[in-house]
This record gives structure tokens, sequence and C-alpha cells, in this order.
């Protein structure tokens, strides 16, 4: 019997964007099982709290991908992996500027759970500089976040920054 593949996305997803949904899309072709986990980034303080984190995933993925699912810890990403049986740790990489924070992760991660393997994939160049951080940017000063994140979260992002969107000028 071949065992089943599960992987774990994680992130803080605050908020989601385009370029993590590019990931999950890609990754659940790849795994019988994607779990698409929030945890916290100890070294970022959150906009969007856990609930509206989860919210937004659930909206997002809930009905599209029979495979991916959506998940909260709080604590060690590799203790999490080992409760959920997963064998891979999947992680994003858009540009040089994060290997060296995500190598440190994976060997870390690596040192603590040599049983978890982590994987990397290529960010779609369309989305390689695109991050949470520069859609909260941009988002706070009413900037237009079109193609940034998915239509459905404009109003969840321009409500928390209470803005409304200018989008004149996008491309
Ligand atoms: O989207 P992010 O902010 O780059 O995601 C980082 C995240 C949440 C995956 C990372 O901070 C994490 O794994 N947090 C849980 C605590 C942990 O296991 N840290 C790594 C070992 S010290």
């Amino acid at each position: 019997m071949t065992k089943t593949k599960i992987a774990i996305y994680p992130g803080s997803f605050d908020p989601v964007t385009n370029g993590h949904l590019d990931i999950i899309d890609r990754g659940s072709k790849i795994f019988d099982r994607l779990i698409v986990a929030v945890l916290e980034n100890p070294r970022k303080n959150a906009v969007f709290s856990a609930k509206e984190r989860l919210n937004m995933l659930d909206l997002l993925l809930e009905k599209n991908f029979a495979n991916v699912e959506v998940d909260y810890y709080q604590g060690l990403l590799v203790d999490y992996a080992e409760q959920k049986n997963a064998q891979v740790i999947i992680k994003g990489l858009r540009a040089i500027s994060d290997f060296e924070y995500e190598f440190q992760m994976a060997m870390i991660n690596h040192k603590l759970n040599p049983s978890v393997e982590t994987m990397f994939m290529m960010t779609s160049s369309k989305f390689s500089y695109l991050s949470s951080s520069i859609v909260k940017e941009v988002a706070s000063y009413g900037g237009c976040i079109k193609g940034l994140v998915p239509d459905s979260l404009y109003d969840l992002i321009l409500k928390k920054f209470d803005v409304d969107m200018k989008c004149n000028k996008i491309v």
C-alpha cells in the first residue's frame, strides 16, 4: 500500500496573497493532502487576527480544492507536522533575498525533527515581487491591491485599514 503524501504549507498569511494561492494550487497537485497551516511568526506582529486569517483561507480554499484543508496552530511547526503525520513542509521562494531566512528555518526544522523534509517551490515570476507586507503597505495608503490578492478579500483588507481603494493607474 502506498503511503498518503501529506504536506504542510505554513505561513502567517497576513493577509493571503495571490502568490500564496499559486503555491497552494501547485502544491495541491503534487501531494495527496495539503494542509495550509496558519502559524504565528514571532518576528512579526500580525495585523489580521488568527480568526480573520483562517476565515480568508477558508473562503478561498474550502470549495475550490478537494484535497486542501486549513488549520491553525500555535507552537513549533515541526511538532504540528508530526501531529498531522506530514512528511513535507512546503515553502515558497521568491528571490535570493528569501533564501537565507528560509535556509535557516529549514536547517533548524531539520535539527528539531529530521523526519520532516522541507521542499521549496519557486514562486511564479509574476508574483516574485509580492508579499503580505507589501500588500499591507499599499493597502494602508489606499493604493490599488487588484491583482495582488484575490478579489473576494478587497473589502476585508480595506476595512482593516479604513481606506477606499484608488485603482485608476493599475497595469
Ligand atoms: O509567512 P511567514 O511569516 O514567513 O511564516 C513563517 C512561519 C509562521 C512559517 C514561521 O514563523 C514558523 O514556522 N512559526 C512557528 C514557530 C516555528 O516552528 N519556528 C521555526 C523554528 S524556530
